[in-house]
């Protein structure tokens, strides 16, 4: 029925009525009650707009609707999109610090209450999730992804397009998801937003392309484009990418909207006026131009000059409105548009409480010296710094829906958890950087962290002089939200140094130092490492981040989160991820000792600081030995690892027990480790549990120099272990 009807309608529409429906501009200001004259309302009215994004408000969006299902001859219904990245009013944690709960049914659920707010407020599409891979925490944007990992990073794609999509898009809380930016985003050179990128299409398919294929295999209904070029040409215009690889190989049936003004940009990049490059993207496989006005300006004088073909017009307006269709629109424009879910379904109190225990699972304990966390809830408390008191700076980057007025703050959280058994006294005790123009640059477009006007040696003073009347001090310190996200790439990754100095003042008074670190990207910690008896991270864990927050120093929660991304020791090591390649010249010792004529650094050892997959609990797990069903498998066969776990602490947990493989020898150079696959699991304290894995040949898979998915026979070695770089090793062989 949905090829009958969308043929039907496209009979009816004019050449210009269909290039209007790939065409995606801003929406600009609309005031509610006012759609009629806001700038787009005459563009609608005409059959120019195919859909609108980032409109918030429920009325707004109902008022616009009316005018494409009235006022327009074909009564189409828009699309309304929005960046609903990491949930919409109850937020939920930065997408870098969701993944690290290594937990799919949570990340799945957070999706799911996205869904659920953001359809309740007239949205039904949305630019999420994003799943480039990335291993350069200096790009700003590690804080939208899921870290480093393919294989991980492929089950949360899934995760997050069956949350958002559910299993019937037409269904009123389910969203339309679009998986971005398509392709090879995160991999800019230098870290430097927008930059070039260039990289051996074995890479691609190995350790970058896995994440957007798993969304597809998914059935996410549409894909972004990224700004960047791949192979020379940006992804915007190119049809290898666009055709070759994502329909032809991967059978995507969705359609591919540009990024934002990314059609008129490729002028910038070089390859044509707006005309050309219009009609490049729309050869490559582009459905839907973001803002650029390319394909509404210019694609009609393409046809008449032979430039495009009617057929690529018709194929991209199909796969339009066949998105229109599978979400209802054509049987009910206003399905998204329900007042009552809207006062009802949005920040309530059960979605925040979800939310809340998503949070703790976020946090990663990164060190914890003779366990001084969890803390008491007795005494008195000093919580110090410039984002301890910063309900603003909570939800993180691309937070687009979250009121921030409600967003709980560490101090807030705090208070609520330890209620009256204990003093909380707070003190902002620097801002967030000496460096005003830092400041400045990172808020240009969003939150600020309102500088405080006073010198540093009156904010110091101030806090010194509650640290010293306190029994421990929890520091609040880190990167504002801005820091990181879109255009926030930095060149030094550390603790700026107004709130270095005052970490030292603070230790200096001899009370216990906890370091709460709040940010969007792995940090260089060698400092704070050094000296700090305990450090969690926090990331931005959105608007109940105070309560989770709390919820996890003051032992309610303990912590279960381990690490998506390498922290590094110091900015020279980046790139440095855990999946890396021997070499020819691999480093024999782990002692971190210079060794001439390897593969090292004279001033540095190879290894980071925290590895991948690394995350500490208040208790203990200990490992015992692997075992392995069989020392040889066949292509059609299954084996089993197993290895005892032991909760040898004293509290009950959470682990994340990793599963990593080494093929030993292949036709191509490979990994010295690659995940795949992982269990999170309770323990009771005290209890030991046998945890079993599967690995069949599709584990063994990788693509070769002819890029075809192969298993190679031959040695394999199997780790497991509670990181990357903690694990017992076996072996098997794979036969021919
Ligand atoms: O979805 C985003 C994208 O990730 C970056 N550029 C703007 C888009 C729409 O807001």
């Amino acid at each position: 029925p949905r090829d009958i009807f969308v043929s039907e309608l496209m009979a009816k529409m004019t050449i210009e009525e269909k290039i209007g429906q790939l065409n995606l501009p801003t929406s600009g200001d609309i005031t509610t009650g006012q759609a009629n004259s806001s700038n787009v309302a005459k563009n609608i009215e005409q059959g120019k707009v195919g859909g609108l994004f980032n409109i918030k408000s429920l009325q707004k969006i109902k008022e616009v609707q009316k005018i494409a299902v009235e006022k327009c001859r074909l009564k189409i219904p828009l699309l309304f999109g929005m960046d609903v990245i990491h949930g919409y009013e109850t937020t939920f944690p930065i997408p870098l610090g969701l993944s690290c709960t290594w937990d799919m049914n949570l990340i799945k659920r957070s999706a799911q209450i996205a869904a659920q707010e953001a359809t309740a407020d007239g949205i039904n599409w949305t630019f999420s999730p994003m799943v480039d891979i990335s291993r350069d925490p200096r790009w700003g944007r590690v804080s939208e992804g899921s870290g480093e990992d393919a294989y991980l990073g492929s089950q949360i794609a899934k995760a997050m397009v069956t949350g958002y999509q559910g299993d019937d898009l037409a269904k009123n809380n389910t969203l339309l998801s679009c998986v971005k930016h398509f392709a090879l985003y995160g991999a800019p050179e230098g870290g430097r937003e927008y930059n070039t990128v260039d990289m051996s299409r074995i890479r691609m398919y190995n350790e970058y392309f896995p994440p957007y294929k798993a969304a597809i295999d998914a059935g996410v209904g549409s894909l972004m484009a990224s700004f960047n070029e791949v192979d020379g040409i940006p992804a915007t215009a190119n049809k290898w990418l666009m055709t070759d690889v994502l329909r032809k190989q991967w059978g995507f049936k969705g359609f591919v909207v540009t990024d934002y003004t990314a059609i008129m940009e490729m002028e910038y990049h070089g390859i044509g006026d707006l005309q050309t490059v219009s009609a490049l993207a729309l050869k490559a496989g582009i459905e839907m131009d973001m803002v650029s006005d390319g394909f509404l300006n210019t694609l009609k004088k393409s046809l008449d000059e032979g430039k495009v073909t009617r057929q690529e017009i018709d194929n991209a307006v199909r796969l339009i409105l066949n998105a229109k269709y599978d979400l209802g629109l054509f049987h009910d424009p206003y399905r998204y548009c329900d007042e009552k879910r809207a006062k009802t379904e949005i920040f309530t109190t059960s979605n925040r409480n979800e939310a809340r225990k998503i949070a703790a699972q976020s946090l990663v304990l990164l060190k914890n010296e003779n366990q001084l966390l969890p803390l008491k809830k007795s005494g008195t408390i000093a919580v110090i710094g410039p984002l301890a008191d910063a309900k603003e700076n909570m939800a993180g980057t691309w937070s687009v829906a979250t009121k921030q007025e409600n967003s709980i703050s560490l101090v807030a959280g705090i208070k609520s958890v330890v209620g009256t058994s204990a003093k909380v006294l707070y003190a902002k005790g620097s801002n967030l950087d000496y460096d005003e123009q830092l400041e400045e640059r990172a808020t240009m477009f969003g939150k600020t962290l309102n500088r405080d006007k006073r010198s540093k040696e009156e904010l110091m003073a101030e806090a010194l002089k509650i640290a010293n009347q306190s029994d421990v001090i929890i520091a609040a310190l880190g990167e504002s939200a801005e820091f990181s996200g879109e255009c926030s790439s930095r060149t030094a990754i550390t603790i700026p140094q107004a709130q270095k100095d005052l970490l030292v003042a603070l230790q200096k008074t001899g009370k216990p130092v906890v370091l709460t670190l709040f940010n969007g990207r792995p940090l260089d910690l060698t400092d704070e490492n050094a000296t700090v008896p305990a450090i969690l991270e926090v990331w931005f864990a959105g608007s109940e981040a105070g309560y989770a927050i709390a919820d996890v120093l003051f032992g309610n929660e303990n912590p279960s989160g381990k690490l998506t991304m390498t922290f590094p020791r110091t900015i020279g090591q980046i790139p440095i991820y855990y999946n890396a390649k021997n070499t020819g010249r691999p480093l024999g010792n782990t002692e971190g000792k210079f060794e001439k004529f390897k593969t090292n650094y004279i001033d540095e050892r190879n290894e980071p600081l925290f590895p991948f997959g690394f995350g500490l609990s208040y208790t203990t797990f200990t490992y015992g030995n692997l075992s392995i069903s069989s020392n040889t498998m066949t292509a059609s066969e299954t084996i089993k690892v197993s290895v005892p776990v032991t909760n040898s602490g004293n509290y009950d947990g959470k682990e994340v027990v990793q599963l990593y493989i080494r093929d030993v020898v292949g036709s191509v150079t490979r990994p010295i480790k690659e995940l795949k696959g992982f269990q999170k699991i309770d323990f009771k304290k005290g209890e030991t549990k046998t945890v079993t894995f599967d690995i069949s040949v599709e584990d063994l898979k990788f693509y070769n120099s002819d890029l075809q998915f192969v298993a190679e026979p031959g040695k394999f070695e199997v780790f497991i272990g509670t990181n990357s770089d903690t694990t017992s090793k076996i072996a098997f062989e794979l036969m021919n």
